[in-house]
């Protein structure tokens, strides 16, 4: 997961385009941002599915942030392995764990919705209402059972305090985070499926952990946090798809992670030469950083406008695959191995929400959506006079941006400084030039 977006001139934009300088800040000279004059949009996908473009960790600078943030064990997270033996294994397991028959899923996803919604109305916040939800999905994929009470607190805390280190509204948690690894180590008798050989207990649990516990929770609450602010803030999408227009909705998903991405930015180490034309080579160590946003509204007319029509295949003039939309990455380098899952899971999930509400907010969406989606749920055939609840939420949004906005660049700041202290991927790398024999990644290693 990576954070940046366009600035628009309000304090959070500001903030976070301050964010995405810095980032670039701390990967001096090498960072190459693509699209950029260097290397245009047009050749995006190209050179994101270049062989060489295949580093994912060791060398950039910028590791050591992300794996800060993502600790304890960012050195088992499937993200940020380096391809090998290793990789492929564990990358091998998600596949498995995730390749459930599409009425399993939407059957899983329906009850875990029955049970996230009940007795729920009001003011919420949208990621919040969602962290239990997919907490309880995410653990039935894992142990085929249902979640135990405690098991869903300990994901869905787990969970938040790592999206919320990642946007700089709160610090990192380590205990927090350390229960539920204590919890996955007492419990990988139960998994449902044979985990990655050759990794010790600690691993087996960092890698649950990282890839089911914190990065499935995170970016499924993430996505529907988006997807339900978009019908709250659009009332004849909402219609539309509450009257059951599955194509409708689908297309509404579509939008909503064009205009939204998860990933801001998305970085690889190229490990050889990158040739682009007679005159230019992009050099092995470089670190090229993929820019979501900047790629997802090139080639739109009046790309900030929401239209999901764009996904309509009668209405786009290219095939709707062929448009500049890679909400799940790129099939030629590691794409997100949920990319069939998701969409399943959400659609399931927005259904539930709108048979039993409408759904309004007044807040400002922004990509990184850092006040968690404030919106007001009214039950289905319930009198509705929503203008005062819209009116407080539209004040308070306003005023806690400006008091967010300051947070985050202050914790952001000692995050920063804190990661590059503890350089937990540089001195991973380091440590295990040293011992030739040790395998990245074992225990005695582990990010703190
Ligand atoms: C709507 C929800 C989701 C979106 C939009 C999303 C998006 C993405 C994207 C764009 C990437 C590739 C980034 C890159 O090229 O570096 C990615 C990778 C990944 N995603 Fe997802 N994701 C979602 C849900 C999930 C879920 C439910 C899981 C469950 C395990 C998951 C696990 C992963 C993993 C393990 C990777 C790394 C793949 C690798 O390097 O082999 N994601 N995701």
């Amino acid at each position: 997961m990576s954070e940046t977006s366009v600035a628009k001139g309000r304090l959070p934009d500001r903030i976070v385009a301050l964010r995405g300088r810095l980032f670039a800040r701390i990967n001096g000279d090498e960072g190459i941002p693509v699209p950029s004059d260097l290397i245009g949009v047009e050749r995006f996908r190209e050179v994101y599915s270049h062989p060489a473009a295949g580093g994912r960790s060791k060398g950039a600078a910028l590791s050591d942030l992300f794996w800060y943030w993502l600790a304890p064990g960012p050195e088992m997270h499937q993200e940020h392995l380096e391809a090998g033996e290793r990789y492929e294994a564990v990358a091998r397991v998600t596949r498995s764990l995730l390749a459930v028959p599409r009425a399993g899923a939407e059957e899983l996803a329906r009850r875990c919705a029955g049970r996230a919604l009940a007795d729920v109305r009001g003011l919420v916040r949208l990621r919040d209402l969602m962290m239990p939800l997919w907490a309880e999905f995410a653990f039935e994929l894992v142990f085929a059972e249902p979640c135990p009470r405690l098991a869903r607190d300990l994901i869905a805390a787990n969970a938040d305090d790592v999206v919320s280190s990642l946007k700089c509204t709160g610090l990192r948690h380590m205990r927090r985070r350390l229960r539920l690894t204590a919890y996955l180590l007492d419990r990988l008798g139960r998994v449902r499926l044979p985990l990655p050989a050759g990794l010790s207990p600690t691993q087996q649990a960092y890698y649950l952990q990282g890839a089911f516990f914190n990065t499935a929770v995170v970016q499924l609450s993430e996505a529907m946090a988006h997807l339900l602010l978009v019908l709250a803030q659009h009332p004849e999408a909402q219609e539309r798809a509450r009257a059951g227009d599955d194509a409708h909705l689908d297309r509404v998903i579509n939008e909503t992670l064009r205009l939204y991405p998860l990933f801001g930015i998305a970085h690889r180490v190229t490990t050889g030469d990158i040739e682009l034309d007679e005159r230019t080579t992009i050099p092995a160590g470089s670190v090229l950083c993929f820019d979501y946003p900047a790629f997802h509204r090139a080639g739109f007319a009046e790309p900030d406008r929401f239209d999901p029509g764009r996904f309509d295949p009668d209405r786009s003039d290219r095939p709707v695959k062929e448009l500049n939309h890679i909400p799940f990455g790129i099939a030629a380098n590691r794409p997100c191995p949920a990319w069939r899952l998701a969409p399943i899971a959400m659609r399931v999930v927005a259904r539930e929400v709108l048979d039993r509400y409408v759904l309004a907010s007044s807040v400002s969406h922004t990509r990184s959506l850092p006040s968690r989606g404030p919106c007001l749920l009214t039950p289905l055939g319930a009198r509705r006079r929503p203008g005062p609840a819209l009116a407080y939420l539209r004040v308070r949004d306003r005023w806690e941006d400006i008091w967010r906005g300051l947070t985050q660049l202050v914790l952001g700041a000692y995050m920063v400084w804190d990661a590059r202290r503890q350089r937990l991927c540089e001195r991973h790398f380091a440590s295990a030039e040293e011992h030739p024999y040790a395998r990245p990644g074992s225990d005695h290693r582990s990010g703190s």
